[in-house]
């Protein structure tokens, strides 16, 4: 089969590999027919994620059909129209049966923090992902659900990451009647955060980026008041200035370990490794809040430490939650948020490219190149 393989920092192709077999009863292999690159997918193409080795085929957003069932499999059969969530848990262990599907016990044998997470690096358990023709899907019983028939092939793949975590992100955040929420980040995630933020009562939506076309999305599609980063000498302080300089209830940080910003905190980081990443962003979030308010993290941050403002977090009395999203929580209402009319999800999609063309891809997406805010991956096109 046709895959994308990673060949070392910023260099993918598209080989051939076998087609992955069923390796236990409760296995799937699933044809995909339409995958996705995330932000996340980022931090692995620029060699950031510990232990990402050649020839892993990345991809943790993708839906499919599916091609053949092990003999334990009891929900799924052949030719079922797919969605698959990023994470692969057991849905029986400590942490799924308490809903923590991101932080399942029994799929990551390297890590202790995070579960299984489709192509993302043996650090996540090392499982190929989905940007190819097929991919092997473990406890099929357990995470993929069958796409309902009104719920479109793109709309269904977002939620299989990008949207269900926005949504996640905001819902972390706790959002009460009235409040004010800042989003650092107007990617996919952040976008949809910033939309899913007046479906929890939010009055007021501030984005925050320094591409001002992103910024124009987050205008359009998220009905957000927005701020590039880039035109202020200090961006904690003009968000304080919009918010009676009391802070926003909330901030998501949708924007993880490879924040621009500060270039003291670049060269730390991704220059020098002296820290896991640049904790700009965070920094930037726990400094814009107010007192007692809530911090939601949907950004990614590696193993690694970084340098972030615990002190002050502490002292201002804050709420800091996160987590890898656990997807499928949010798919019952987010199909509700659909079906209902409220929004439509692939509205932020700017590019389609062919599989063979993947590598094309992945470029226009780390130098944020042409509109480019998120790609969808053609297989077999
Ligand atoms: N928690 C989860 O389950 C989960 C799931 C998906 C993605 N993620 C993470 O979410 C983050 C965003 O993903 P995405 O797909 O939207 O990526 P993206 O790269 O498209 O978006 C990131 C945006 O942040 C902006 N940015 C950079 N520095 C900034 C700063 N200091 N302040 C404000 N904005 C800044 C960039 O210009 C960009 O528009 C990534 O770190 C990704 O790994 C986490
Ligand atoms: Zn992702
Ligand atoms: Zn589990």
């Amino acid at each position: 089969m046709r895959a994308m393989t990673y060949r070392g920092p910023y260099k993918v192709r598209v080989e051939e590999k076998d087609v992955p077999r069923i390796e236990h009863p409760n296995d799937a292999i699933v044809r995909v027919t339409l995958a996705a690159i995330c932000g996340s997918d980022l931090h692995l193409y620029h060699g950031l994620m510990p232990d990402t080795r050649i020839s892993h085929t990345f991809g943790h957003e993708f839906i499919g059909v599916v091609e053949e069932v092990g003999s334990s499999v009891e929900t799924l059969k052949k030719g079922d129209r797919v969605m698959v969530p990023f994470n692969i848990y057991c849905g029986s262990c400590w942490f799924c049966a308490r809903g923590l599907y991101s932080n399942c016990h029994n799929v990551n044998p390297n890590a202790t923090a995070v579960g299984g997470i489709y192509g993302y690096s043996h650090t996540t358990g090392g499982y190929d992902g989905g940007q190819a023709e097929y991919v092997r899907v473990p406890f099929a019983d357990v995470g993929p659900s069958i796409i309902p028939d009104d719920i479109a092939d793109e709309d269904a793949l977002l939620m299989t990451d990008a949207l269900s975590t926005g949504y996640f992100g905001a819902q972390l955040g706790e959002i009460a009647q009235g409040d004010t929420v800042v989003v650092l980040g107007a990617g996919p995630v952040g976008l949809f955060a910033a939309r899913s933020a007046w479906f929890m009562g939010a009055a007021r939506v501030i984005v925050v980026d320094h591409l001002e076309y992103r910024l124009e999305k987050a205008r359009t599609f998220a009905h957000a008041e927005t701020l590039n980063f880039a035109e202020h000498d200090d961006i904690v302080v003009e968000l304080k200035k919009q918010t009676d300089h009391l802070g926003a209830d909330v901030v998501i940080d949708a924007v993880g370990a490879e924040a621009d910003g500060d270039l003291v905190q670049h060269v730390t980081s991704a220059k020098l490794k002296l820290q896991g990443g640049s904790p700009i962003a965070l920094n930037w979030a726990i400094d814009g809040v107010r007192k007692g308010g809530t911090v939601s993290v949907m950004g990614a941050y590696g193993p690694i430490f970084s340098a972030v403002k615990f002190g002050d977090a502490m002292n201002k009395g804050l709420t800091l939650r996160m987590n890898q999203a656990p997807v499928k929580r949010q798919w019952p209402r987010l199909f509700e948020h659909i079906r209902a009319g409220h929004f439509t999800p692939s509205d932020i999609v700017t590019h389609r490219v062919p599989l063979e063309h993947i590598a094309e891809g992945y470029h226009l997406f780390s130098a944020k190149l042409d509109g480019n805010i998120k790609t969808l991956v053609v297989p077999g096109s």
